[in-house]
């Protein structure tokens, strides 16, 4: 039954698509592939016909329980996949997990419609395997068959144009007497700037072009977004921040208390690498900066010119902002790379869109009271002085 409605590609497990995939994105996803490509999990392409729902939400509320219970292929899963064991997810309610794995279901039903229609690679079948990517692919694809468009238009003018000319060529060459092939470009020439329509688009061509490069150039003054130094040390978040799952401020141990996130000190490493892998010669080298008590030169990844004043603990504790809306999906990074621009605009942008977190602050009571009066829209940032400059300028 649920076979069926996959291979149709409908609505896959009989869940919500569209709810499972955020839902995988910020649960699933740093551990397990749509795909049958190992993560730290396996990959859960068929998983619907591997287990039934039964069996998979019992699992995904709590792995644990169901490993010790003796359930086969739960020890089995175990044995494969030690020393990692995956998290429960007791808050998560049913419908929740049937979303989840029709999403799982749809992802992996896209290509599907082509294989069952037996159709060769032709044309129709590639039109739907375009539509299914991503969203930034398929407006790639889009920007691409624009462009098409935009040159087969080109050609056709200029045809047009040639046509033209010629038929404007024998008329002038009576009259001159002998039609020499640079004449009849010129006439041909002299036809296309009188066409407007080829005009038009080629002054169009040329603002988009000029505009394209003015901000891209402008956007890039000064800007490291993507800046991923070597480090001294092999070290990597992805490891210990998204498979051993440390938090962050176990090593960043300032970072919703002050001003600055702080680096951790080779003591922090060593409350684990005491034990851990000590025979590694990358751990080998937090040995050596103990011994010689000369600190880790670990080289800065993200700064802020000196003009401009940043608070941690503003963001993170009072703000309630996540790491990863800053620094992107660091417990993915094998290399600590700076994911966001963390230019002027970048700050104001997110102060203009984001809703102060008032609840439970009773610091905010009585400023929602008053914005409440004078405007319908939610108190934002910007509301609270998010945008003066003094606030950020010293
Ligand atoms: C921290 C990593 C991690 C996260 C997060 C995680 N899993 Fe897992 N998952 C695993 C591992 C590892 C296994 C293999 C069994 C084991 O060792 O516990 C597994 C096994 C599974 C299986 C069984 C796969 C099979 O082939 O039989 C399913 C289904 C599953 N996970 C679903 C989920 C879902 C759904 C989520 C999100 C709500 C999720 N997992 C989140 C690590 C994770
Ligand atoms: C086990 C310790 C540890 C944990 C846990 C950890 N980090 Fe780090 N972090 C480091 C070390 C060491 C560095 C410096 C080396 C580097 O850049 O990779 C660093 C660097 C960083 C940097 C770049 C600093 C710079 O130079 O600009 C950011 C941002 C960061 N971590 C964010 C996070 C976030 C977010 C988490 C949680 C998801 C996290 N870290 C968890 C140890 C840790
Ligand atoms: C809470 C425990 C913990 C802390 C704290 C910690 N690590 Fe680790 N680290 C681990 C674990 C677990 C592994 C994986 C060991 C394995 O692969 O068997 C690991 C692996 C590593 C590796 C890979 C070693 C190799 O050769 O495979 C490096 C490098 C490393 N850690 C560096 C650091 C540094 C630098 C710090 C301090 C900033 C640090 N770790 C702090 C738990 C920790
Ligand atoms: C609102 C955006 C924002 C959030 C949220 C945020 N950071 Fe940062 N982070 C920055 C900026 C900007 C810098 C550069 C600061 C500078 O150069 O003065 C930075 C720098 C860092 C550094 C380098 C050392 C330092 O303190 O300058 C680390 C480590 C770091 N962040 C970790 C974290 C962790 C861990 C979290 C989550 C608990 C986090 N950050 C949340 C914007 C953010
Ligand atoms: C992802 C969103 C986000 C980004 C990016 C961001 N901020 Fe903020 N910022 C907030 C939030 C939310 C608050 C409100 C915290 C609170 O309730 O006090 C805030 C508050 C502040 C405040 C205090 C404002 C006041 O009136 O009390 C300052 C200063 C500030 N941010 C500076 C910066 C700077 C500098 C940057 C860029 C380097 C930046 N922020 C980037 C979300 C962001
Ligand atoms: C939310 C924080 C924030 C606010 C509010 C803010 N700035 Fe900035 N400003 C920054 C940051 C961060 C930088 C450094 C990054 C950069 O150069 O883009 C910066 C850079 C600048 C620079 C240097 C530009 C350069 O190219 O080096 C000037 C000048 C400036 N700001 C003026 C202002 C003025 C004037 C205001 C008030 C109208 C203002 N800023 C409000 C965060 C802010």
């Amino acid at each position: 039954m649920a076979q069926d409605a996959a291979a149709a590609g409908g609505g896959g497990a009989g869940g919500d698509a569209a709810k499972g995939k955020e839902l995988f994105s910020t649960l699933c996803q740093q551990c397990h592939a749509v795909t049958d490509e190992k993560v730290i999990g396996p990959g859960l392409k068929g998983i619907n016909q591997r287990r039934d729902e039964a069996w998979l939400i019992k699992w995904i509320k709590n792995p644990q329980a169901m490993i010790s219970s003796g359930d086969a292929y739960a020890v089995a899963l175990y044995n494969k996949f030690q020393p990692v064991v995956m998290q429960s997810f007791p808050d998560l309610s049913d419908d929740d997990i049937r979303n989840i794995l029709a999403h799982v279901e749809a992802a992996n039903a896209a290509p599907a419609p082509a294989d069952n229609a037996g159709a060769a690679p032709a044309g129709g079948g590639q039109v739907t395997a375009g539509a299914s990517e991503s969203p930034s692919g398929l407006f790639m694809a889009v920007l691409v068959a624009l462009l098409v468009v935009m040159v087969l238009v080109l050609v056709v003018l200029l045809v047009l144009v040639t046509i033209l000319s010629k038929a404007v060529g024998p008329a002038t060459g009576d009259t001159t007497g002998g039609t020499s092939f640079g004449e009849r470009l010129k006439a041909g020439l002299a036809a296309a700037a009188g066409n407007s329509t080829l005009r038009s688009i080629i002054l169009w061509l040329f603002v988009f072009v000029v505009t394209k490069q003015t901000f891209d150039g402008l956007y890039s003054v000064g800007i490291s977004q993507g800046y991923a130094p070597k480090q001294p040390i092999a070290f990597s978040h992805k490891l210990h921040a998204g498979q051993y799952q440390i938090n962050c401020n176990y090593c960043h141990t300032a970072v919703y208390k002050g001003k600055l996130a702080t680096i951790p000190s080779a003591n922090i490493c060593m409350n684990c690498h005491g034990e851990i892998k000590r025979e590694s010669p990358e751990i080998q080298k937090i040995y050596k900066a103990i011994e010689t008590d000369t600190p880790i030169e670990w080289v800065r990844v993200h700064n802020l010119p000196d003009l401009a004043y940043f608070n941690h603990a503003q963001h993170t504790n009072v703000g309630q902002v996540q790491c990863q809306s800053c620094h992107g999906e660091v417990e993915k990074m094998e290399v600590m790379e700076q994911r966001s621009s963390l230019t002027m605009g970048w700050c104001i942008d997110c102060h203009r869109k984001t809703e102060v977190a008032t609840k439970d602050n009773a610091y905010y009571d009585k400023l929602v009271t008053l914005h409440k009066k004078s405007s319908k829209e939610p108190l934002r940032v910007a509301n609270i002085g998010g945008l003066e400059c003094s606030k950020c300028h010293y």
